[in-house]
């Protein structure tokens, strides 16, 4: 099934509740737009392309749900929708990128109920397009890919991570469809392990050989030569860095120092021709992921902490980029990728 998806019946968000992976397996669904949003903040429905499938079911859910009897009205419920959906979390840009898509699509719209199909229509649209970017993401990035390697990857940049295929592990897919024999190191990525909780979780469902490690793990891992590519994922990419994960920023120095090859691999929705490193938002987590794990303490209830859940690795760490328009080794001009 599809990570997230609109139910056009009972005019809601059904999606897996990622919380409870991987011990559950469990579709949960929302009927409105504070349920939604708390289903983002917590990560329910995680991974910067799935989020931005979030954010367009939540302006259908707003269009849906609003009383508005009057086309002014109507504008000004989706803006304010908008506005609560992008502040759930500020650096996946994709999810802004999707709201701000269905936004405009309203441009067309002439009158109360042809705003409302116009909207539901753009949401479901953008869900599946990501299906097909990510196979066209993959057909590209399994050309890098050769049998019998070993590739590390980190937090969960699978299909979970979209609504379906994945971009970091759709590439991994693509390849083994094509008959290479893939295995696949998983950093475990504390805070809130997808790596450990997702990225095995799915893989393994694929029959993909998979092998989890701490990630402080990952230097001694490619010191020993036991990784021969390096994947990930990313949430927003501007023109000087690649934001993902916290914990990737440290893999690439690490993947250069042992000249692995460090890619990346995201939809061109994630490029954000306008940022630059000091001008994004990281957000900064709950401190209470670093305290508990779960409902057990593993630190001192008021200890400081400092949660910052992505960092930024800069260009010179990345061999290249894996988009749906192509393969893109850095140095590069975002503006003509997204030309
Ligand atoms: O906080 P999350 O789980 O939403 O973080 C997103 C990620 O899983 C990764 O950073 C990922 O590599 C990019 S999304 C395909």
């Amino acid at each position: 099934m599809r990570t997230i998806d609109w139910n056009d019946e009972s005019k809601s968000v059904v999606m897996i509740d990622q919380t409870l992976l991987p011990v559950e397996l469990n579709v949960i669904e929302c009927k409105n737009l504070a349920s939604l949003c708390e289903a983002i903040r917590s990560l329910r429905v995680r991974g910067a392309p799935a989020l931005a499938a979030a954010g367009g079911f939540g302006m259908a859910l707003a269009v849906t749900l609003s009383s508005a009897n009057s086309m002014e009205k109507l504008l000004n419920d989706l803006k304010v929708a908008a506005s609560t959906l992008i502040a759930t979390r500020p650096t996946a840009v994709n999810l802004a990128w999707a709201v701000n898509r269905v936004l405009k699509a309203t441009e067309d719209s002439y009158d109360l109920e042809s705003i409302k199909d116009i909207v539901i229509f753009e949401a479901i649209r953008i869900a599946d397009e990501d299906v097909k970017i990510n196979k066209a993401i993959g057909k590209y990035g399994q050309k890098l890919l050769d049998d019998g390697d070993t590739v590390m990857t980190h937090c969960n940049a699978g299909r979970l991570a979209c609504v379906d295929w994945g971009t970091a592990l759709g590439v991994i897919r693509s390849a083994v469809e094509k008959g290479k024999e893939i295995s696949v190191i998983a950093c475990e990525t504390r805070p809130l392990n997808q790596g450990g909780r997702i990225t095995t979780w799915e893989l393994m469902q694929d029959n993909i050989p998979v092998k989890l490690i701490t990630d402080s793990m990952s230097g001694h891992v490619m010191r020993q030569g036991m990784v021969d590519k390096m994947i990930v994922g990313a949430d927003r990419i501007t023109q000087d860095v690649v934001f993902n994960k916290i914990g990737t920023y440290t893999h690439s120095i690490v993947a250069k120092e042992h000249e692995i090859p460090f890619y990346v691999a995201a939809p061109v929705s994630t490029f954000d021709p306008n940022g630059w490193e000091d001008t994004v938002t990281i957000e900064q987590r709950d401190a209470d992921e670093l305290r508990y794990i779960g409902d057990v303490q593993i630190a001192p209830k008021n200890v400081d902490v400092y949660n910052p859940a992505f960092d930024a690795t800069p260009m010179e760490n990345i061999t290249a980029l894996i988009t749906e328009k192509g393969i893109f080794e850095p140095p590069v001009l975002i503006d003509e990728i997204l030309m």
